[in-house]
């Protein structure tokens, strides 16, 4: 693809490290700390699809606790006063290390650059703020703004109505192959983020790119 009039970001885990709250608190979750953040991402997730097929939306401030509350009690022994502490630190996940940089140079080559997430608006709002991200993103778009979480199409037609663009000419990055594939259905052009080398899957709904982090948007 040609340089893209506009550069839609997934916010979770594509821009946001989603394992830099456990991580933070590691020592005091002891050696599962990796299972019970897989598990938190697992359910959270899960909560989300299960919400926008049965067509009961709701925060998704909610299914982070929810799915923070399955995965303590999954995994076990975890002390109850970790339960603010990790509910806080996903307040202020940390950036991935390229994501500034990258974001301001595909904006210096005079690309729109902004944030499609499942994330309440002020969740959405602390983590750009935290991140030094806030000059240099155009829009920050919110499932909240239509009632329903991804892979709908009524999310990604946000992107679309927002920039005035046809899907085919905004390339949509996301690092959660299911979302690529939402995205791929609606049109998007796709770059599946795969930082950790995850096998494909969708083979009828494919990546138009994988990288493995954000900085392969520039070359
Ligand atoms: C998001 C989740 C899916 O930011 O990562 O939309």
């Amino acid at each position: 693809m040609k340089q893209p009039a506009a550069f839609v970001f997934d916010a979770y885990g594509t821009l946001f490290d989603v394992h830099s709250a456990a991580a933070r608190h590691a020592d005091a979750i002891g050696d599962k700390w990796q299972l019970l953040s897989e598990i938190w991402r697992t359910k959270q997730l899960e909560y989300t699809w299960v919400r926008a097929l049965a067509g009961q939306h709701c925060s998704f401030w909610r299914v982070t606790e929810e799915g923070l509350d399955y995965a303590i009690a999954a995994v076990g022994g975890i002390d109850a006063a970790l339960r603010s502490k990790l509910l806080s630190a996903y307040r202020e996940l940390a950036a991935y290390p390229e994501v500034p940089a990258c974001l301001e140079a595909l904006k210096a080559r005079g690309a729109a650059v902004s944030i499609l997430s499942n994330g309440d608006p002020d969740m959405l709002a602390d983590a750009v703020r935290l991140a030094g991200l806030t000059e240099v993103i155009d829009a920050v778009l919110s499932v909240e703004a239509v009632g329903i979480f991804k892979p709908s199409h009524h999310v990604y037609e946000l992107a679309t109505a927002q920039f005035g663009l046809s899907a085919g000419e905004i390339s949509f990055q996301s690092s959660n192959r299911w979302d690529i594939a939402g995205a791929k259905s609606f049109g998007f052009h796709t770059v599946w983020i795969n930082r950790v080398g995850r096998p494909d899957e969708y083979p009828d709904l494919a990546a138009d790119e994988v990288l493995k982090d954000l900085n392969g948007l520039l070359i």
